[in-house]
């Protein structure tokens, strides 16, 4: 070639994938990192922090003491169309969720102390 490179086109564009990367929770305190692992669809919060070495307090596990609550601060967790005896309005607008019920959908930041 006149410019006298070697004549070797390289594609650099990366190889496109049909898959998504898998949605990953983490699990904070403040702005510590505890811990982090991939998203388990159908799984609750409780159960991607053990999954993290992550131990949660809990009681009930059926959303009514409020003994698991944490902190959602970026992502979706789902809310039960009425809420459970865990939680009530003013602690869901401050990103109260039950860690024993609530299932995180794609990627999720949890810190693990409750809102207020
Ligand atoms: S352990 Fe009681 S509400 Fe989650």
């Amino acid at each position: 070639m006149a410019d006298g490179s070697a004549g070797v086109l390289l594609d650099e564009r990366r190889p496109e994938t049909s898959t998504p990367p898998a949605p990953v929770i983490r699990f904070l305190r403040g702005a510590v990192l505890l811990g982090q692992c991939p998203v388990n669809p159908g799984e609750t919060i409780v159960d991607h922090a053990e999954a993290c070495g992550i131990s949660l307090p809990t009681n009930c596990t059926s959303g009514t003491c409020g003994t698991c609550m944490v902190s959602l601060i970026l992502g979706e967790v789902p809310l039960p169309e009425e809420l459970p005896p865990g939680l009530d309005d003013f602690l869901v607008e401050e990103g109260a969720r039950l860690g024993c019920i609530g299932r995180p959908r794609g990627d999720v930041d949890i810190d693990i102390r409750p809102p207020i």
